[in-house]
């Protein structure tokens, strides 16, 4: 019998297959994904696959230190196992619910962050995404007051939905209808760059006095609700000073109006204290209604709405229904509770503050250094710096934060610009170790050094 000798099949080596993946699934993309994304509509890799802890990996197994969170909700770490073993059970018992009847995880996760949020605010609803929890929080102040108008400071970020697009004031409008004719903005505590040319403390918070004047001012006798983030995180880091949230809520009140807290992005942990009204040193400012999104669902969409009993009865009295297909689904509930126990078990203020505090060590260290940063604030494990052409003139150095944010992508660290380059953010999960915060940090300076140079 006669072997035959078939030729060698010729294999492609692995890198050479993940090449061909990665092109396969960015000619797909180029052929069906939706652009318009909020930094970049271009079609290019990395394409990530797989997270753990404070790294992200690519098709091709690099890592990259994600000093940006995943979309900020990766703050607990990427894949949490407390948060896997959560939605593994919920995969062994109940996925999903009916709307209108209770279910375990709902009841057991209101009645956890009604314990850890302030009195009075007791009562929770949840939703999905973070606008969503915004819409319904605008809804509730209105029916409550009676009013329409709503207003927030210059500078906010509260969702892309029709209602919150219209009071997101730090970018993202182009192309958007706005739907609410009621949405104003007032003045942000942008104290690096004063609408109003003053300083803290002698300005005696004139931005509030001056936006108050135009609420009142605009209004039609119908003014409902401010809602703010108590550190503006898209829109540029920018930390109120210290009593500006306080006299917010008593300028809100003096008008029957309510203060909507939005801490999506800065409660349960992120700034150092476990929700954003609140200081480190404990003083707390509690608003009427709070939101909470991003990290409370560990991963999964979540976002809640938590009001005061007297709130929530004279909006259901009015006969408000609030129900969405996936309100209170279990298995996102049970992330939310994992996450809580992660929050309080593992101490996320305190780690916290330990990276915001190591952050601080080396952007002051580079600030002394390179006077293209102007300005470093920020609180917790929320910091960020602000480039500058000239530290007197203050000229933003649009070009420089885009290309150092660019080339440290490329080196791996991720983090995002905002004000349109100028403000670099590092939002470091508290998962991250300090060796990490070095190692980001080296890979920082090592490119501010280089683009500082002009090489
Ligand atoms: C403070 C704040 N509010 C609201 C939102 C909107 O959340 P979502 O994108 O889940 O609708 C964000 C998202 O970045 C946010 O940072």
């Amino acid at each position: 019998m006669t072997t035959v000798e078939y030729p060698a099949v010729p294999t492609e080596d692995a890198a050479a297959a993940v090449d061909r993946r990665e092109r396969e699934l960015l000619a797909a993309a180029q052929r069906y994904s939706f652009r318009g994304r909020i930094d970049t509509s271009a079609f290019s890799g990395p394409v990530f696959a797989s997270a753990r802890g404070s790294v992200v990996t690519d098709l091709h197994g690099n890592d990259y230190l994600d000093f940006n969170s995943g979309q900020m909700c990766a703050a607990l770490g990427h894949n949490h196992p407390r948060i896997l073993a959560a939605i593994q059970e919920a995969c062994a018992t109940m996925l999903h619910a009916h709307s209108s009847h209770f279910n375990v995880k709902e009841i057991e996760l209101a009645a956890r962050l009604g314990e850890l949020l302030p009195d009075p605010l007791t009562r929770s609803l949840f939703g999905a995404s973070g606008a969503d929890a915004n819409e319904l929080a605008l809804l509730l102040a209105r029916i409550y007051t009676g009013g329409r108008e709503v207003f927030s400071p210059h500078v906010s970020y509260h969702g892309l939905s029709a209602g919150t697009r219209s009071l997101t004031f730090a970018g993202w409008r182009r192309s958007h209808d706005p739907q609410s004719g009621d949405a104003h903005a007032i003045l942000a505590p942008y104290c690096y760059r004063c609408p109003l040319a003053k300083s803290f403390p002698s300005c005696g918070f004139a931005c509030l006095d001056a936006s108050f004047e135009l609420v009142d001012a605009q209004s039609t006798g119908q003014p409902a609700a401010v809602i703010t983030e108590p550190l503006f995180s898209a829109g540029g880091v920018i930390d109120p000073p210290q009593g500006w949230l306080a006299r917010l809520r008593d300028l809100c009140h003096e008008r029957g109006m309510l203060l909507v807290v939005d801490d999506e992005q800065t409660g349960l942990g992120k700034l150092g204290t476990m929700f954003g009204f609140i200081d480190e040193d404990g003083t707390e400012v509690v608003p009427d209604i709070v939101t909470l999104a991003k990290h409370l669902g560990g991963g999964v969409d979540l976002s809640s709405v938590t009001t005061t009993d007297e709130i929530e009865a004279k909006v259901v009295d009015a006969g408000l229904t609030v129900t969405r297909s996936h309100s209170n689904d279990p298995l996102p509930c049970a992330a939310g509770i994992a996450s809580i126990d992660i929050v309080v078990e593992e101490d996320v203020p305190a780690k916290a503050r330990a990276l915001g505090r190591r952050l601080r060590e080396h952007l002051t260290a580079l600030g002394e250094k390179f006077d293209l940063i102007g300005d470093i604030r920020g609180r917790g494990m929320l910091i960020g710096i602000e480039l500058v052409r000239d530290r007197d003139s203050k000229e933003p150095a649009y070009d420089e934060g885009n290309e150092i944010g660019r080339r440290c992508f490329e080196a791996g660290l991720i983090f995002s610009m905002r004000r349109g380059g100028s403000v670099l953010r590092f939002v470091p999960p508290a998962s991250t170790t300090l060796s990490q915060v070095d190692q980001g940090m080296e890979t920082f300076a090592k490119v501010l050094e280089e683009v500082c140079a002009g090489s």
